[in-house]
């Protein structure tokens, strides 16, 4: 089971109208999904068509593409509205999408608002029934696992007040203890965090680590930062709905906390963080696609073109002789994987204008995922004139790029070249 895929996730797309938003933000999102279940089964449609007349929509999410192995422990970080929720919602077929599919294989349990599914007017103990029924327990099967979800909820002394008297904190620890004693194979958590004092994080922590080791797939929502860097391998960035990252956890951490990447590169014109003279200087840096449109995603093996526009403090009277161009691309522990220098090639860049733009083109971007920099530098008549170290994060997504849909890992190097493996054998 180990390496086979727990979950599949492909053109996955979700919209939904404006109107809809009103009774979302003010009512319980898993009391409307509920009632609307049933419709939309029948209908097989989203509540957006079901509300709204007009055509005032979002996409919460629009064309997702994952997998996730069995055992693999996914952090799904982004602003609030990025689409988590959303995400996870139609994992635990709570939601239907509009467009794509997600395909589960394996038990899944989710916990995804506090105490949804649970029953206001009934007990503590009849909820926990209530709520492994719900997930197809048996009774008998309920009764062995009881005591060790009272026991780890620690809300035992209040097991048979009903639940609306209960804390949102005491919802949160019943809730999760019952989702954890399912023992699931796929476990979604969103915001499981928010609720509880920190002893109670603590414990479900280690409860979902315990889970985790033991080969469950997790896959889990979260602000705290602190908690995905912890607790997942693999983390997963929505921006706006779509993913922007997906890859190694403390990269993606460290760059989430450092603020969203499109602001990264308008400051190239204001950094005094640069060498050289200044006579002509970079302002931008931009990732452009074959057909020379602005690139929101790169990915392994994508033909792209690195776009340098540049300043000239003074033009200059007569064109330089001598242009030379560089970019450099480092991984993320400022280790040099290569160099593309314009003077090895025929190419030429004298003609230095006010302003102006070099490009370089790559037929096939040669990295495996993750995050790159790119650092710049102009040398007009042997004189550095601009250097900027790190001028632009190179987000690069996953891609099928050998068409086996396997990449190499990134303990043997960033690096992915074009190679084949033959074989003679000899008698
Ligand atoms: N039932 C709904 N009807 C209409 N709009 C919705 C509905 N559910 C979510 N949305 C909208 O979809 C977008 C994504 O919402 P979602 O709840 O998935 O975000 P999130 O990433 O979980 O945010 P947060 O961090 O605040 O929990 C938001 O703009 C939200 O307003
Ligand atoms: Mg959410």
């Amino acid at each position: 089971m180990k390496n086979e895929t727990a979950i599949e996730v492909q053109g996955l797309s979700k919209k939904y109208s404006i109107g809809t938003i009103k009774k979302y933000k003010k009512k319980e999102i898993g009391i409307l999904d509920n009632l609307l279940l049933p419709f939309r089964m029948l209908r097989n449609i989203g509540e957006t068509s079901f509300f709204n007349k007009n055509d005032d929509f979002i996409w919460a999410l629009k064309d997702i593409n994952f997998k996730i192995n069995h055992g693999e422990k996914v952090g799904i970080i982004g602003k609030n509205g990025a689409g988590k929720s959303t995400l996870l919602k139609i994992l635990s077929r709570l939601v239907y999408p509009t467009e794509g599919k997600a395909t589960i294989r394996g038990r899944v349990t989710s916990l995804l608002e506090v105490g949804t599914g649970f029953n206001n007017n009934f007990t503590g103990r009849e909820n926990v029934y209530l709520n492994a029924t719900l997930y197809g327990l048996e009774r008998a099967e309920i009764d062995s696992i009881f005591d060790d979800i009272v026991e780890f909820s620690g809300v035992g002394k209040f097991l048979d007040t009903k639940i609306k008297y209960y804390s949102s904190g005491m919802r949160m620890r019943l809730a999760f203890s019952v989702a954890a004693h399912l023992d699931p194979d796929i476990l979604l958590l969103d915001e499981v965090l928010a609720v509880g004092d920190i002893a109670f994080q603590q414990k479900c922590l280690e409860r979902v680590e315990g889970l985790a080791s033991g080969g469950r797939t997790i896959v889990f929502v979260s602000h705290s930062m602190s908690a995905i860097v912890k607790f997942c391998d693999r983390v997963i960035w929505l921006q706006d709905g779509k993913v922007i990252y997906d890859g190694e956890a403390t990269e993606a951490v460290k760059l989430y906390q450092d603020g969203p990447l499109s602001e990264k590169e308008l400051d190239l014109a204001s950094r005094s963080d640069r060498k050289g003279t200044g006579l002509v200087r970079y302002t931008k840096v931009s990732i452009l696609d074959e057909n020379m449109n602005l690139c929101e995603n790169v990915r392994t093996g994508q033909c792209i073109n690195i776009a340098l526009d540049y300043r000239a403090e003074e033009p200059y009277a007569e064109p330089p002789r001598d242009v030379k161009a560089c970019i450099i691309i480092e991984d993320n522990k400022q280790n040099r994987l290569f160099g593309l220098p314009s003077e090895i090639l025929i190419a030429d860049l004298s003609n230095i204008k006010s302003t102006g733009r070099f490009i370089c083109k790559l037929n096939s971007l040669p990295v495996i995922p993750g995050v790159y920099d790119i650092t710049i530098s102009l040398l007009i008549d042997r004189q550095l004139v601009d250097k900027v170290v790190s001028a632009y994060k190179l987000v690069v997504l996953e891609d099928d790029y050998y068409g086996t849909g396997l990449l190499p890992k990134h303990t043997m190097g960033r690096v992915c070249v074009d190679f084949d493996w033959l074989h003679e054998s000899r008698n």
